[in-house]
């Protein structure tokens, strides 16, 4: 399995350090830590080092990744509608043009990249090593071209300003640091470019999922915020939106990162 991130130089996520290509590794030369590259994938984050809802929500997403798309489509067509029409909802608010450099954070099994423009340039990060493998057998299928590596939205591991495109569908209601993954995805953003944060809304969670017997266990999260996350931006953020799809079941927020935004990588431990 061939393995290239050309557009994008890797960082050391927790330490922002540049890596350095080992035999089946990448490698931080500053401090020696290495990252082990799986079936063409960079593994920034194994399940042992996880912890909290990443770690609980990881483990979820790898034992349904097989039948992830397919109950999609198939929801979707119980509903009368198709996959390409509910996603075209909020991909249509994307800015991608013709050579865009694009990244999806928890890009799951790749299934929003079957619905983008095929000349841009695709990377997209996940914790769930389960998802990624079957993005990368989807995107075989479909043709596209993608870079996907495992790892946190919260420890993001790409330089500043490196992403004409950020976006993200339908995780981050329960990552371990919501407002960390922001600021992640507002500094690997390019100055000027439009970023969109899609999730379910908290009437979704409380009146659906916490009241259906199969989903119920994974939703009781008693102290969670899970309003539309405005209030965790960092100010200066400009042409905000909130949108809502589905009755009210899924918010979509945009906004501008302005140019000569300071937004500056944080060092962090695992
Ligand atoms: C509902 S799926 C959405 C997948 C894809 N974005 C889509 O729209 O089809 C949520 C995804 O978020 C990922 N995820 C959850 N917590 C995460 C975190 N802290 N960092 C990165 N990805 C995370 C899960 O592994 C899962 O693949």
């Amino acid at each position: 399995m061939s393995f290239s991130y050309e557009l994008v130089n890797l960082l050391d996520p927790y330490t922002k350090e540049p890596l350095q290509m080992g035999k089946g590794y990448l490698f931080n030369p500053v401090s020696g830590e290495k990252y082990y590259i799986n079936s063409g994938i960079p593994v920034f984050l194994t399940e042992n080092q996880m912890t909290g809802d990443n770690l609980k929500y990881s483990r979820f997403y790898d034992r349904i990744s097989r039948f992830y798309r397919i109950s999609s489509v198939f929801y979707c067509w119980l509903k009368g509608t198709t996959e390409k029409k509910v996603k075209s909802l909020y991909l249509d608010q994307l800015e991608i043009k013709k050579g865009s450099m694009v990244l999806e954070v928890s890009v799951g099994s790749a299934d929003n990249l079957k619905h983008l423009k095929p000349d841009a340039s695709y990377t997209g990060i996940d914790i769930s090593f389960g998802m990624l493998t079957m993005a990368r057998r989807q995107l075989k299928r479909w043709k596209i071209k993608a870079s996907l590596c495992q790892g946190e939205a919260e420890h993001l591991p790409f330089p500043d300003n490196s992403f004409d495109v950020v976006f993200h569908v339908g995780g981050i209601n329960f990552f371990n640091d919501k407002h960390k993954a922001l600021t992640e995805m507002i500094r690997v953003a390019k100055p000027g470019s439009k970023l969109l944060v899609a999730d379910e809304t908290e009437s979704m969670v409380v009146n659906t999922y916490q009241k259906n017997p199969f989903t119920r266990n994974l939703y009781q999260l008693a102290d969670r915020d899970l309003s539309v996350p405005i209030h965790l931006l960092p100010p200066g953020m400009k042409e905000i939106e909130v949108r809502y799809f589905f009755d009210q079941k899924v918010y979509c927020l945009t906004f501008r990162k302005p140019a000569g935004f300071g937004g500056k990588a944080e060092n962090s431990g695992h």
